[in-house]
């Protein structure tokens, strides 16, 4: 047994005795050590967490200087304070005492580990340049404008001018600008859908409309924009069908609704050739959204719009003020990363292995479950009925891995089952994850 619910990451930037002084510090305040209880000695804690004991006293020394810990002569070290009334109460902020789950969610890209020298290089080469010494140009970095026209056009059909793109910190930021500059009026987001969008458009004060996903969507009457994810529809993973493309651009025209192309992983079709971003369709009516989060690191920040000139003017002139975008050093080194070939060849390495892991995960659930779209990406949906999507689940975490319910991304619609992401984790966490959901899934037949 543990003297201390706590844990001690070694890999987080974070110094070790301000990782047990905040873990120490949440225990009481949320109730978990309570007033005059008493803590194990420096000594046995530091022998318990495999710590030298500069550590567990330094900890200590905080806590007793913030008042949270008194010493009494002789006898030890003892809370000293209470923690928050139980109505006020919030989750520990550090969770540490939980077990960390490998989570299999539908977010996290594979980045080939043998590509680490170009993406050290492309750093070192942003550290080597000095950069701009006010503000930047508020649509972003001009060459990486430049690189983004060349991509948009030979992997998304879409022709457009280095001023016609404004660089992101990702697509919820974007998202987060266009809304500011949109008609007051309510926003449809797809249903089941992208939770960050549905968040954002809650977050602005804006009504949220359900808009039934992976379903031809032919009117459009009130609201003043429609986010959707064509290329490989989030959560559910169909494609939007040709058909289906030009009626909503008929719905969008009659309702004089705007449509935010969230274009998120189509790099990622494995069967066939990326279809054209919808915006191809239809410049005047169709904001693009892209993000690096896919293809290099979510945490990059690094995003682009497309949007049509007098959104992307009233953005530009808002930029003049507010400088929101993406940091200088991020933009830089995507540039060198686009130039240098790394993007493309990261893209290729994942898709082949998203490929291989999509059949791995497709024949293990085929027996159980319904698979809802193509396989593409880096995750795939799964209909089952909710009893059993929980038992697997809760089957999965015991084994240690995190999985998504489908109905977590359902606001109305009542679809049921599990969403399987299979990019950032390694072969192994993948079988065995496989194996605890279709262990569970057998048994629960
Ligand atoms: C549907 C969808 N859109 C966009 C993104 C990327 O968002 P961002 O560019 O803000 O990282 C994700 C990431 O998981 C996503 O699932």
């Amino acid at each position: 047994m543990p003297t201390l619910p706590v844990r001690i990451d070694r890999a987080a930037a974070t110094p070790l005795p301000a990782q047990l002084s905040a873990q120490v510090r949440a225990l009481i305040l949320n109730g978990t050590l309570t007033l005059d209880e008493r803590l194990p000695s420096s000594r046995a804690l530091a022998a318990d967490l495999q710590v030298s004991r500069s550590v567990t006293e330094t900890a200590y020394e905080q806590l007793l200087a913030e008042g949270w810990l008194a010493t009494r002569h002789g006898s030890g070290t003892f809370v000293a304070s209470r923690g928050l009334d139980s109505s006020t109460r919030r989750a520990t902020p550090t969770n540490m005492s939980a077990n960390k789950l490998v989570r299999l969610d539908s977010g996290t890209p594979f980045v080939d580990p043998r590509y680490r020298a170009g993406w050290r290089r492309a750093w070192r080469e942003v550290s080597a340049t000095t950069p701009p010494p006010g503000y930047d140009d508020p649509r972003g970095l001009l060459e990486l404008r430049i690189a983004l026209v060349e991509r948009l056009a030979r992997t998304r059909g879409l022709d457009v001018d280095p001023d016609d793109i404004l660089i992101t910190a990702g697509t919820t930021d974007g998202f987060r600008q266009l809304l500011a500059e949109l008609p007051a009026g309510a926003i449809g987001v797809e249903d089941p859908g992208y939770r960050a969008a549905a968040a954002t458009v809650r977050s602005v004060g804006r009504k949220l409309v359900d808009i039934p996903a992976a379903q031809p969507i032919t009117q459009l009457a009130g609201v003043v924009a429609a986010y959707v994810t064509p290329a490989h529809q989030h959560p559910l993973g169909p494609v939007m069908s040709a058909s289906d493309r030009l009626s909503l651009l008929n719905a969008a025209r009659a309702a004089h609704a705007l449509i935010i192309e969230d274009d998120y992983d189509s790099e990622f079709r494995y069967d066939v050739a990326p279809i054209p971003a919808l915006t191809s369709l239809d410049r005047d009516r169709v904001v693009y959204l892209g993000t690096a989060s896919k293809s290099v690191y979510p945490t990059l920040r690094v995003g682009w719009m497309v949007a049509p000139p007098a959104l992307r003017d009233a953005i530009y002139e808002r930029r003049l003020t507010t400088h929101a975008g993406a940091s200088w050093p991020s933009q830089k080194a995507l540039v060198t990363l686009l130039r240098d070939g790394w993007v493309d060849k990261v893209v290729r390495s994942a898709r082949r292995l998203y490929a291989e892991r999509a059949v791995l995960v497709a024949d293990a659930m085929t027996p159980h479950a319904t698979a809802v779209g193509p396989l593409a990406g880096m995750y795939s949906a799964w209909l089952l009925p909710e009893d059993r999507a929980v038992r697997a689940r809760d089957a999965a975490r015991k084994a240690g891995f995190d999985i998504n319910l489908l109905s977590a991304y359902c606001r109305s619609s009542e679809l049921t089952g599990l969403v399987v992401g299979f990019g950032g984790i390694s072969d192994s966490e993948l079988s065995g994850a496989l194996t605890a959901l279709t262990g569970a899934l057998e048994s629960c037949a």
